[in-house]
């Protein structure tokens, strides 16, 4: 055994690989399918830059809250905060059962949706090889027939599953990080041949003006909340996915270096992707605003009139499918890292036993599209923010000032300004504006 996997509980044993899984994690659905669709409806350039706003307000110092929580705490997320909390008294003990507590919720519930609407993207696949059957009558039918059909989607559904359950049953060196170091160089691969093949056939132009142009006119109120939302979702924050991943590295020394790297990737990803996808969308002449079906209605129509487009089909939809696989592998980790470390459960057994409880609660989802969306609402308009919400308060407020800044004392120099400017930030500037966002999903604005 090697040394990253001697300690016990495994770990990641290069810093790439802890890199790549963290943005194995980040990357999915909500930067291909979620991220293009959304800034098609709230009209491109300005949404885009708010976006990158609120990654850099929000998402970057809980990002670095979350995984230094984990790296200091060393293990799960509940046992994580309550390591790190335990001299806070009372406030500590409601942090610490809040946040775990709601991390164990919404690993389960995001990942019995999620797996739902990537097993979509498994069939998608599968008809591009022709081992699945489209609707003559067009890609609006064919994706009817799929996500109006219980038994088909709940079959893709356990196709899924069973991938995540495979490779988290594998261990963190052996099954995440060896999964991910391909997953990752793959998506990425693919969505450069994609963006050299728009840069070819066309399109490019008008997607670049669209995603970088922003006409400040279209800017809301709406607009700035789903912008803010999104950039939580799309950093895996929230649920102690980082806090889970942060556990698994080595040393504090990275961990500044690291966040910047998984935001970076995370972001250019989501732009790339929009790129792609609005390149096509405009230059056969279709909708930037079709809305959630952008990426299962709209697209499959352009490709099958788009010149290689088979093939293009295929690239794209294995391409959801692996940035999908590597994040519903770090929201089961969540909850399987939070078996063994508390309850001293196997690796095997953790993965397989949570892994059909998911799979259970996910059943609903593939037979309603009434129930997904209501998971996909409770989750991310409020189990997520207020999970959010808690670790920002916990990492600024409860936490030592040793844990707290371990990240940026490590760099070369000190950091001392970083950690000043970061410290504020956590404290007062993300934990308000993730409060805009709970209130926005409870409607009160
Ligand atoms: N970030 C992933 C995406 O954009 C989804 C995801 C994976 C996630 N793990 C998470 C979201 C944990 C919130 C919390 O598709």
């Amino acid at each position: 055994m090697s040394d990253g996997e001697s300690g016990g509980r495994g770990g990641f044993r290069t810093d790439l690989g802890f890199v790549l899984a963290a943005a194995g994690s980040a990357v999915g659905l909500g930067n291909i399918w979620k991220f293009p669709y959304i800034t098609g409806e709230y009209g491109g350039g300005a949404f885009v830059l708010i976006y990158l706003a609120c990654i850099a307000l929000v998402g970057l110092p809980l990002l670095y809250a979350e995984m230094i929580i984990g790296r200091r705490g060393g293990k799960d997320v509940l046992d994580s905060m309550s390591a790190l909390t335990a001299h806070a008294g009372t406030p500590g003990k409601l942090a610490t059962w809040g946040v775990g507590l709601l991390a164990v919720g919404s690993g389960l519930f995001i990942l019995s949706f999620y797996a739902v609407v990537a097993g979509w993207a498994v069939h998608f696949v599968a008809i591009s090889v022709g081992l699945a059957a489209a609707d003559a009558s067009g890609s609006e039918a064919t994706f009817t027939a799929l996500a109006g059909n219980g038994g088909l989607s709940a079959w893709w559904h356990t196709i899924f599953m069973g991938l995540v359950v495979f490779v988290v049953a594998g261990g963190v060196q052996s099954g995440i990080e060896r999964a991910c170091k391909i997953l990752m160089p793959a998506l990425m691969t693919i969505l450069l041949i994609l963006l050299a093949y728009v840069g070819i056939t066309g399109g490019l132009g008008a997607s670049l003006a669209f995603l970088f142009r922003p006409d400040f006119s279209k800017v809301s109120g709406e607009a700035i909340l789903e912008a803010l939302g999104h950039a939580f979702f799309t950093l895996s924050l929230g649920m102690g996915a980082m806090v889970t991943y942060g556990s698994y590295l080595q040393s504090d020394r990275h961990v500044v270096r690291d966040q910047l790297a998984v935001a970076f990737l995370d972001t250019a990803i989501a732009l790339v992707a929009g790129l792609v996808i609005f390149a096509v969308v405009f230059s056969m002449g279709a909708e930037p605003g079709a809305g959630p079906g952008l990426v299962f209605i709209t697209l499959p129509d352009l490709f099958a009139r788009i010149p290689g487009g088979a093939f293009v089909a295929l690239a794209f939809f294995v391409l959801l499918v692996v940035a999908a696989w590597s994040s519903g592998i770090s929201l089961l980790e969540v909850v399987v890292a939070l078996g063994i470390d508390r309850f001293g459960w196997s690796r095997r057994t953790a993965a397989i036993g949570i892994g059909v409880l998911i799979w259970a609660l996910g059943l609903p989802s593939a037979f309603s599209g009434e129930f997904l969306d209501f998971m996909d609402n409770l989750t991310t308009r409020y189990m997520l923010p207020i999970g959010g919400f808690l670790i920002a308060l916990s990492a600024g407020w409860l936490l030592g000032k040793e844990d707290r800044e371990a990240g940026f004392t490590a760099l070369p120099g000190g950091g001392a300004i970083l950690a000043v400017g970061w410290t504020f930030t956590i404290r007062f500037v993300t934990p308000a504006l993730v409060l805009l966002v709970i209130l926005n999903g409870l409607g009160l604005f």
